[in-house]
């Protein structure tokens, strides 16, 4: 990988992967694209292009002009969204995907995106979830998350585009806020518990998700990327997580630093259907295995990091 450029650079994701990927590459190869401007974003002030991954012209002119060697498709829609307006959902999630992979295989780029363990449903098995088992998804979300997979490996094998992806955890941060996610609660409650010292969760009590730190997420997509290709059995959809957590083990952890720390619930039908339909706990072994993933935060030290670098910013 030399030269980059991103859609949907302005999420929860992108925005830290700008900022790795700068910090790596060089500032002058990596470009940042989004439907909207960066304004109150850490990108803003720096090169910058407005992209709406529908518009296929655009993008296409914009690789044209930036001639990147790589593509990181993180534009979409995020589950609890997609269940608002599951055709916008369908037209944003798998229309961009589909852009995004013809201007790889026309600019001969190498491709990223990342699926979800929302691409799994209620008859996959819960507990070490494999990488290859059912899925029957129930959620629009997850049916966009399975196409797409199966979507990048048909790129791969009907016309040789070097797709890779993940299949991620929920993915917990402090630099920009989740978009409209499940385990959206797993960042919100570090929020909370600086600010208000209590939280209310959306999500019940024993409900168990994988989540991973933002860094471990980061690190995962350039590793995979410079992964040799030999060592590749699959390309998409690597299950990779850091931690099986649920609202009860958060809130036990943050009272290790704030003692009064006061945890409720006020569930939502919605999102918690959603996260009853996903797996407890996913089996990473392949990603370990094929290109030596080795996520560095757990609960513990993520929940020190979490909370130190929120009342830096307070
Ligand atoms: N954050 C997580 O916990 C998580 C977990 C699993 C998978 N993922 C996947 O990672 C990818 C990025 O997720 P994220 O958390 O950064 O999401 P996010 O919602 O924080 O960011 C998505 C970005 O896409 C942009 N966008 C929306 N519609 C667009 C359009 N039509 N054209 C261009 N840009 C558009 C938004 O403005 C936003 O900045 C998604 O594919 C998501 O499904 C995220």
């Amino acid at each position: 990988m030399e030269r980059i450029i991103i859609t949907g650079a302005l999420g929860q994701i992108g925005t830290e992967l700008t900022l790795k990927l700068r910090d790596i590459y060089g500032e002058e190869n990596v470009l940042p694209t989004d439907i909207k401007k960066p304004e109150s974003s850490a990108l803003k002030g720096k090169t910058f292009e407005i992209l709406d991954i529908r518009d296929a012209d655009r993008l296409s002119e914009l690789v044209t002009a930036f001639k990147p060697d790589t593509i990181m498709h993180m534009a979409a829609l995020l589950s609890a969204t997609c269940e608002k307006d599951p055709k916008l959902a369908w037209d944003i999630n798998m229309g961009g995907l589909i852009n995004a992979l013809e201007v790889a295989r026309n600019h001969n780029l190498k491709f990223f995106t990342p699926s979800s363990i929302g691409a799994f449903g209620p008859s996959t098995p819960k507990e070490n979830t494999p990488q290859v088992t059912i899925q029957r998804p129930t959620s629009m979300y997850g049916v966009n998350k399975v196409s797409g997979e199966l979507l990048c490996d048909y790129y791969f094998s009907k016309f040789g585009v070097d797709t890779r992806g993940v299949r991620f955890p929920g993915l917990i941060s402090h630099v920009k806020e989740p978009g409209g996610g499940t385990t959206d609660y797993a960042v919100e409650i570090f929020f909370e518990a600086v600010k208000n010292g209590r939280y209310t969760s959306y999500i019940d009590k024993n409900t168990n998700m994988d989540m991973m730190y933002m860094d471990d997420a980061v690190d995962a997509i350039i590793q995979l990327m410079e992964a040799d290709a030999d060592r590749l059995e699959n390309r998409n959809a690597f299950n990779v997580t850091a931690m099986s957590i649920n609202p009860e083990m958060v809130a036990n952890e943050i009272r290790k630093h704030i003692p009064g720390f006061k945890l409720e619930y006020d569930v939502d039908p919605i999102r918690q259907g959603i996260a009853e339909s996903w797996p407890n706990v996913i089996d990473s072994t392949e990603a370990v295995k094929q290109w030596d993933f080795n996520p560095q935060y757990n609960l513990a030290k993520m929940t020190e990091i979490m909370l130190q670098a929120i009342r830096n910013k307070q």
